[in-house]
């Protein structure tokens, strides 16, 4: 027994996050298929790309042939949707083990997933459903996080989500939430600065007080993209241009703490790759700043 627990131990340490060992990667987007001859004519407009490891669990031919293909000239980050680390039941081990061979095959720097749950009761709700901000929801996280551990043994970084109402009794605030999170769990941040801007808009904070509460040396990734307002709401479509109020979020981080990775995270009315340019490049000229 002792044997085993030290073996799981090694696991474990080989796993925990120590953010000033990952690479600072640059700035990427989200791969989308419609995206693909452009980049693959010119790989240099992006230091890597993100992927969506849901897209790639137990391939077929074409998408294996895909993946290998962006393998061959990308560094790629595998961004999870469905593992729902905050599911009190537990994880669900057959998805568990897809994950793992994915990520084995792709060999990344680190990964990401949503402090999130996506499955209650044996049941997919079909989205990224908010936790209370409770202890008792840290907890389930660090468990789950732990048991992904002995699996994936690889940096794991978790993102904040977006959510229409302040989950009822909660404990504490969202930003000591994540700051309890990323310490029981040991993992690094991947910050949704959209996400920040669509809660602190629809939920009346001040997104630059919210930054100074979080732990950001912790900060590994971030997230972005524009926002949309529906009927007085901000949300977070993945469908627009990233705009002014967005950028100035981004560099007010960049001037708080180093930002090792970017992505442009565009997911609806896609426009041709050749036209999200100007946004990387921005985005760029914060990354670089931030490490001045
Ligand atoms: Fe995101």
């Amino acid at each position: 027994v002792a044997a085993t627990a030290a073996a799981v131990a090694v696991v474990v340490a080989a796993a925990v996050i120590e953010v000033k060992d990952l690479p600072r990667l640059g700035v990427g987007c989200g791969f989308r298929p419609p995206f693909r001859s452009e980049l693959l004519l010119d790989p240099s407009a992006v230091d890597f790309l993100e992927i969506t490891a849901d897209h790639y669990l137990d391939a077929g031919p074409a998408k294996q042939r895909e993946l290998e293909a962006l393998a061959r000239h990308f560094v790629l980050i595998p961004h999870g949707l469905r593992l729902s680390l905050g599911s009190a039941e537990g994880i669900d081990e057959a998805y568990l083990r897809s994950l793992a061979r994915l990520i084995e095959t792709v060999d990344p720097p680190f990964w990401s997933e949503h402090i999130a749950y996506t499955r209650a009761g044996g049941f997919e709700i079909g989205h990224l459903t908010p936790l209370p901000w409770t202890h008792e929801a840290v907890e389930v996280l660090r468990r789950n996080v732990f048991r992904v551990r002995q699996i994936i043994d690889r940096p794991l970084i978790l993102e904040n989500i977006t959510y229409d109402f302040v989950p009822p009794n909660a404990e504490m605030n969202e930003a000591d939430f994540l700051n309890e999170v990323l310490e029981a769990t040991d993992t690094g941040l991947l910050l949704d600065v959209t996400n920040v801007f669509c809660n602190s808009r629809n939920h009346g904070f001040d997104p630059l007080d919210f930054l100074d509460r979080l732990r950001l040396d912790r900060l590994v990734q971030i997230h972005f993209v524009g926002v949309e307002e529906l009927n007085g709401r901000f949300v977070d479509s993945h469908a627009r241009p990233t705009g002014p109020e967005i950028f100035n979020l981004i560099d007010a981080l960049a001037e708080r703490t180093p930002i090792r990775a970017a992505t442009l995270e565009r997911d609806e009315e896609l426009p041709r790759f050749a036209e999200l340019r100007p946004e990387l490049e921005r985005a760029r000229a914060a990354v670089a700043r931030s490490w001045s």
